[in-house]
């Protein structure tokens, strides 16, 4: 959709920069679960991309880059038994909800197939690039650049976490992950 006469242009650049970093790390978290997640990986360079996107949203989910969805409330609300005022401001903690065992299943495990058979369709529980008039604009271009890196690595580097990985399938995956401490040993996959 091309931008309204009302949008500075070259005011969007700062945004564009500052908000791919959080595509970065969201791409290196997802790179270690793949690596974690062989029978994942091998789905995901077999398919047509869909997989590798969606163990980018998966990795968001799981790890979310904005830990909390701002709104204002547009008309008086009923809420608990009270009535919010027109105007209120609303705090969604997206990072709790990710993770919340009791609405998601398997919420402490890498599950991308989550996002390619509707059980993540809801829009209210899981909600990484926010939902809504404001979603994220740069959803599509992150979880194409993301997946599109990921695919082209996986598919000519074997890694191989150093130390081993605990993000295996065998136990939770933990409630944070530095994207700056994961390292990988490499080797070319036709050394397998
Ligand atoms: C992993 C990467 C990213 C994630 C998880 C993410 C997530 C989000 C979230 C949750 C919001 C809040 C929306 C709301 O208030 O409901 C947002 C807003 C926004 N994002 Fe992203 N974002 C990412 C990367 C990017 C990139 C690369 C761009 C630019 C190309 C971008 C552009 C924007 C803009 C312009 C807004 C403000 C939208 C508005 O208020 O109308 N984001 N993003």
């Amino acid at each position: 959709m091309p931008a309204s006469d009302r949008v500075d242009r070259v005011d969007q650049i700062p945004q564009w920069l500052f908000a791919f970093d959080p595509a970065a790390m969201a791409a290196y978290r997802t790179l270690a679960l793949l690596v974690a997640h062989p029978e994942v990986l091998r789905r995901a360079l077999d398919d047509d991309g869909q997989l590798a996107r969606a163990a980018v949203l998966e990795s968001v989910r799981l790890w979310p880059t904005t830990a909390v969805v701002l709104r204002d409330t547009t008309a008086p609300t009923e809420w608990a038994g009270a009535t919010l005022p027109t105007g209120t401001s609303l705090g969604i903690v997206s990072s709790f909800f990710h993770r919340d065992g009791a609405t998601v299943p398997g919420a402490d495990r890498f599950d991308p197939d989550r996002w390619c058979d509707g059980r993540a369709d809801d829009g209210r529980t899981l909600l990484p690039f926010s939902a809504g008039p404001v979603v994220c604009p740069g959803r599509e271009v992150v979880l194409y650049v993301a997946s599109t890196v990921l695919r082209t690595l996986l598919a000519q580097v074997r890694l191989t976490p150093e130390p081993p990985s605990p993000l295996g399938p065998t136990g939770p995956l933990p409630r944070g992950l530095d994207p700056f401490a994961l390292r990988f040993a490499a080797s070319p996959t036709d050394a397998r």
